[in-house]
Parts: structure tokens; sequence; C-alpha cells
């Protein structure tokens, strides 16, 4: 070779790979993707020396979740400061940066709850945050990155970022069906942690539905002993549910996380297996949906479900809970003859079953706001004249945009979930055999993460705000056993995560694609069973 073509091969080698270089620094691996993000070219050190150190008393918290986090998933066994040395020891390692070890400093700053700075150097490492929210997310962005620089015997090297960062959406939601099959509360706290990671912070629990009643309530024990029996593929399953005591672990371990839990009672229909158990209250149902509704026309109905009500508000500290409200037609032709439903319907001059059920929904969002709590609803309650300002839509049925419409027109708060993309129930891949699919229609990874606002007409500059978050709903069928949840769940729950936290201007898939390969062995690791590729992942099918 000619010694000058050598050295321009050479020379367009070398450039090559520093640039190669400087974008590989350029992109920060952290998922759902910072609103800024930048090098610092310097590394931290995390060992078993880092010490943490508090600006603020009540960060204590969260820097046990710090502490927890970091062992979990890098081995490595940080210590507190001791206690009251905060501010001495901040000085003396100013001083004397051999004797005192690196520090992870939690600090306060002014500004949103949610917002956080992540700033890392050979020195140290700060998050400041505008509130506990902030803080665990600047938590989790750093616990990612440390997971990423694969650390080994108490050492991580960790590439060092300076990032500000915010969520777009407030509320970053996952819905898990528990009643037609039920998993436990270790599958739930594995959810809870990956939704953490990820910065998801609702958690939407269905507990109850036609197969099976999944929460105990102490005045009605038999919808657990009774109600909870059977599942979607087996009818003589044996009760599977939720203590009281349970629900209060799962709440205070998400709470921990920054997450909500909120429960969703779904009435007036779906209610077969509360049905089972207190067939006094049943409104019959239809021979494809037998015993499918509570009955509207009894008043005793509506004491019995405030009871409940009130019992499930005490367990659960959201100030929200999700009364259903869907797909009542599929069970409500029997009130047409129920005697208790048509004296209803003179008496309060109701002209159809629709409005019979919009009676029911505004009765028990009375119940509800006397106990100060949110009423949460799928679209079918938009019409029921609901007080605006205590309730929340969940917008599922996406050939149904006039339900959005509506709710936006009458002023509602909005959460955006259309089945498609957000039911992760649908298969991912065209090549997959069990979940839903609407003819060809199917939810694969890229159409979860490119969901955009922008693309729904009803959402209009002067609307959008209602718009307070999205959310993804995985509905259990024929979901039965943990293999198959974590592969209908995982890695789309992280697509959904980008798409609701990070910047829709900025979003990229074919960048978010190559990030979430990093990823893909970190689920692994903690035991989800994740399609890694379409080509090298068989489907677990049961
Ligand atoms: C729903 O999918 N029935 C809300």
């Amino acid at each position: 070779m000619p010694r000058l073509t050598m050295f321009r091969s050479l020379l367009f080698i070398t450039t090559l790979s520093i640039s190669l270089y400087s974008r590989a620094q350029d992109v920060c691996p952290v998922i759902p993707a910072p609103v800024t993000a930048k090098s610092t070219n310097s590394n931290f050190l995390l060992n078993d020396r880092t010490v943490i150190v508090l600006q603020h008393p009540s960060f204590r918290k969260e820097a046990a979740l710090l502490q927890e986090q970091l062992l979990k998933y890098t081995g490595i066994r940080v210590q507190m400061a001791a206690a009251g040395m905060n501010t001495a020891y901040l000085s003396a390692r100013a001083t004397d940066k051999n004797k005192f070890p690196a520090l992870i400093v939690l600090g306060k700053k002014s500004g949103e709850e949610d917002a956080y700075t992540l700033n890392m150097n050979e020195g140290g490492v700060t998050i400041d945050a505008g509130g506990e929210e902030g803080l665990v997310y600047g938590i989790m962005s750093f616990v990612q990155l440390a997971r990423l620089s694969n650390p080994k015997d108490q050492h991580a090297t960790i590439a060092g970022w300076r990032i500000e960062d915010r969520p777009v959406m407030k509320w970053r939601g996952f819905m898990l069906d528990e009643s037609r099959h039920f998993f436990g509360k270790e599958t739930v706290k594995m959810l809870l942690d990956q939704m953490a990671l990820y910065k998801l912070n609702k958690f939407h629990w269905h507990l109850t539905d036609a197969p099976g009643w999944r929460i105990e309530i102490r005045q009605y024990p038999r919808l657990t002993l009774v109600g909870g029996i059977g599942s979607s593929t087996d009818s003589l399953a044996p009760a599977a549910y939720y203590t009281q005591d349970e629900i209060s672990e799962i709440v205070a371990y998400a709470a921990a996380r920054q997450i909500t839990v909120i429960p969703e009672i779904d009435m007036p229909g779906h209610a077969t297996a509360a049905n089972k158990a207190y067939p006094e209250f049943s409104g019959g149902g239809t021979p494809k949906y037998p015993e499918f509704t509570f009955n509207p026309g009894k008043e005793s109905t509506y004491q019995y479900l405030t009871n409940i009500l009130r019992e499930v508000n005490v367990l659960f500290p959201a100030g929200m809970i999700h009364i259903g409200g869907d797909e009542v037609s599929f069970g409500s032709a029997s009130w047409n003859t129920d005697v208790h439903v048509q004296k209803l319907m003179k008496q309060e001059n109701l002209k159809s079953l629709v409005d019979v059920e919009h009676y029911f929904i505004r009765r028990m969002a009375d119940s509800l706001q006397a106990i100060n709590s949110k009423v949460l609803g799928w679209d079918e309650v938009t019409a029921a004249k609901l007080p605006v300002a205590e309730t929340i839509v969940f917008w599922w049925r996406q050939e149904r945009p006039e339900q959005l419409k509506n709710a936006l027109d009458k002023g509602y708060k909005v959460v955006l979930c259309p089945r498609f993309p957000f039911y992760l129930d649908f298969v991912q891949d065209s090549t997959h055999i069990s979940g839903r699919r609407w003819g060809k229609e199917f939810n694969p990874l890229r159409r979860v993460y490119e969901f955009n606002m922008s693309n729904y007409p009803e959402i209009k500059d002067n609307n959008r705000s209602q718009i307070i978050g999205f959310q993804a709903n995985q509905w259990t069928e024929v979901i039965k056993s943990a293999e198959r949840l974590h592969f209908m769940t995982f890695p789309r729950l992280l697509a959904m995560a980008e798409a609701a936290w990070s910047d829709p201007e900025k979003k990229d898939f074919a960048g978010f694609e190559k990030r979430l390969t990093k990823f893909i062995p970190l689920l692994q690791q903690q035991g989800l069973y994740v399609m890694e590729s379409t080509k090298t992942t068989p489907e677990p099918l049961r």
C-alpha cells in the first residue's frame, strides 16, 4: 500500500473510532431517557467504603432505599455517614479526600417534587431533588448506571454523567389483572421493583372481576372464601386472595418506591365472583355472562358496596379508587325483567339501561366523595355526569375516539391506555400464538414506544393539560404462569415508561432498542423471562 494511502486509511480509522467513541459517550444509557444528560468525562468509583451523606434529615428513607438497591443489584455495601456527621463529614472530606472515602450526597433543591439532578465525577455523586419523588428517580438513574458498569467484588467504576431530569407525564401507570389469574405478592413486589427502576409511579390493581375476588373484606368474608375460588382457566382453583396484612405490606413496599397503589373494585358489571358469595346483591346477567351485575335497583346494594369501598379506602392511602364501570351491557339485559330495577326506573325516571348504569355510578361516586376518595373509571363513565374535579377517566377503547373527545370536552382528567398500543395481553410479534390480536393488529415493542399524543386529533393545545398520563394494562385471561406474565410485560413496559417520561420530540426507536439491549440481561439476571429477539426466544405457552 502506498504510504500516503496507508496514512489516509489510518487517519480515517482513527477519526472513525474517535467519533464512535465520543458518540457512545454522548448517549446516556438510562431508561427512560433523561431530559438532558452530559458526560462528565470522569469515573466514579463505587465501593464498600462509599458513604451516603444527607443534606436534609427527611431523606433518611430514601438513603435506606439507595443502600438496599445497591446491595440488591450490585452487591456493594454502601454505609451511612455517622449520625449528625453530615456537615462535618463534608468539610472534613473537603480538606482530606484520602482519609474520607467517596460519597453520595442526597440534597434538596427548589422546584418540582419529581425533578432531580444527578451529578457524578471522581470526587463523588450528588443527587439533588425537589422532593422525595425526585430523589427516588435520581437514585434509580444512579442504580441503573451502577448496574450497567459490571460491578464486581465490591467495586464498580461508573462512567460519570450530569443529568437534569423530570417527567413529561405525571401518571405513568401499570395495571395488573389478578382476578383472571392470581400471581401472589412476590410477583407483585417484583413488578413494583421493575416499575420503580423505570420510574413508573401508579400501580392500578384490578382485584375483582368475574373469575375471582382477590381482596379480603372483613365485613364480608365470603367475598374471598367463596368469591376467591376459581380462575379464568380453572373454575375450581382453591381460593386465592390477598389478606389485609398482605395488602398493607404491598402498599408500603410500593410507597417506599414512590409508587401509589390504586385498587379497582369493578362495578356494576364484572361482579360474578362477588355474586357467587352474596347472591342477594346480584342483578343477574345473560346466558353468556351469568350473574354479571350488581343489582342497581336495591337500596341494600348501595349500602353493601359502600361498606366495601370504605374498607378498601382504609387499606389504600391513595385517596382514589377505581370503580370500573366497563362493559356493563354484557350482562345488564336481566335488569329489564328485574322488579327492583324496574321500580327504580319509574321512581327516578330513568329511560334506558344505560341511564340505570349512570345512576348507579353516580351513587357510588357519592359514596367515594363522602370518604374523600377520587372516582376513577373506564371511559364508559364519561356520560355519567360525575363531578369533574373528582374524577379521572381511563380511555381504553381506541376504536371509540369520540369517548376521548367527550371526556376532554366535559373537562375530565384523562389517563390514556388505548388497547393499541397499551394492552400488553396483545401479542408482540406476528409469529406468536398465545395472546390477543384483532385481525392483523397487535402490539409490538415499537408501537408501544412510538405512542404519541400528537397522533390524536381529539387532543389539542387547549385540552392537552387534561391528559395526566399513560398506562399499560396487563389482562390475564390467558396468562397463568409468572413466566408468561414476564414475557408479555417486558420489555414492552420499558418502552411505555420512556413514552410517558421522556420528551416525545426526542424519541428515537433505534436508539431505544440499542439502550434496551443492555437492559435485557439485567432483567434476566432477576429471573425474568423476556423476549430477547423473536429468533432466539421461544414463546412460553403455559
Ligand atoms: C377493559 O378492558 N374492559 C377496560
